[in-house]
């Protein structure tokens, strides 16, 4: 049978003194091959979703599974850091290395390669992302979407079996957009991708979901889809969620 790589069961979250639960008894899993887009509104709660896979959120009930495995410990979180790589919302909470090269070596480098291999890896993703000419760049004064890119690379330089991009392409342009459309087209791994980018989801996806109410909605309960429409301004470009 086809056992969940990510399972969560009856998931219920609240921040710290606060009695709103922005994950109520939510379930959701995921397979291998699957390719999933979550697409929900401001404050849904789905970063909120990614930091409790990763044990950044501890849900005060239910169980979280990652590739078999009943997750609870910090130990135990060590673990599922090492499969699954998390691509945060913001670059800034991502890089933190003087270099653009320092930054993406560094999870290799944490991983147990050593210092050449690391820095073979971080180059090639580089490369690959057309980031080359960035490596000795000081990452902090890098602009927002190139910050973007860089972290994107990081993730990648690990090596995940399981990739979570919250927001990958927000504030990209075209180019930059279609770089990271074309190495997720050509990933081999399973991936959740948070964006409110209807034209990238449905490119990269094969599953897609919806949150509400601290509970994922599956794909035959949304039908998410471009359509005809009039209203005021409507000549500017604009987006609808
Ligand atoms: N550290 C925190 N402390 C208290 N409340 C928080 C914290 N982080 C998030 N929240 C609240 O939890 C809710 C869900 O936030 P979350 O960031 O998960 O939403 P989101 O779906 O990722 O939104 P967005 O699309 O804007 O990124 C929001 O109402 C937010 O205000
Ligand atoms: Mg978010």
């Amino acid at each position: 049978m086809n056992k969940p790589i990510i399972e969560l069961e009856n998931i219920s979250f609240s921040y710290p003194d606060s009695n709103i639960k922005i994950l109520d008894k939510l379930n959701f899993k995921v397979f291998k091959n699957d390719k999933i887009g979550i697409i929900a509104p401001n404050g849904s709660g789905k970063t909120t979703l990614f930091y409790t896979i990763m044990g950044l959120c501890k849900p005060f009930s239910g169980n979280i599974k990652i590739l078999g495995k009943l997750v609870k410990t910090e130990k135990d979180f060590s673990f599922v850091r090492s499969k699954i790589g998390l691509m945060f919302q913001d670059a800034d909470d991502q890089l933190f290395s003087p270099t653009v090269l320092d930054d993406v070596a560094f999870g290799p480098l944490n991983l147990g390669y050593s210092n050449i291999d690391a820095c073979d890896i971080a180059k090639k993703i580089l490369y690959d992302l057309g980031l080359e000419e960035f490596e000795n760049s000081i990452t902090h004064r890098l602009s927002g979407g190139q910050k973007r890119l860089v972290a994107f690379a990081s993730v990648l330089a690990m090596k995940p079996s399981i990739l979570l991009l919250d927001e990958p392409t927000a504030g990209l342009d075209t180019n930059a957009k279609e770089k990271i459309e074309k190495i997720l087209m050509n990933l081999d791994i399973s991936y959740i991708v948070i964006s409110h980018e209807f034209n990238f989801i449905n490119k990269i996806t094969n599953k897609t979901v919806s949150m509400e109410n601290g509970k994922i909605f599956k794909d035959d309960e949304v039908h998410i889809h471009q359509h005809e429409h009039i209203h005021k301004l409507g000549k500017l470009p604009h987006k609808h969620v």
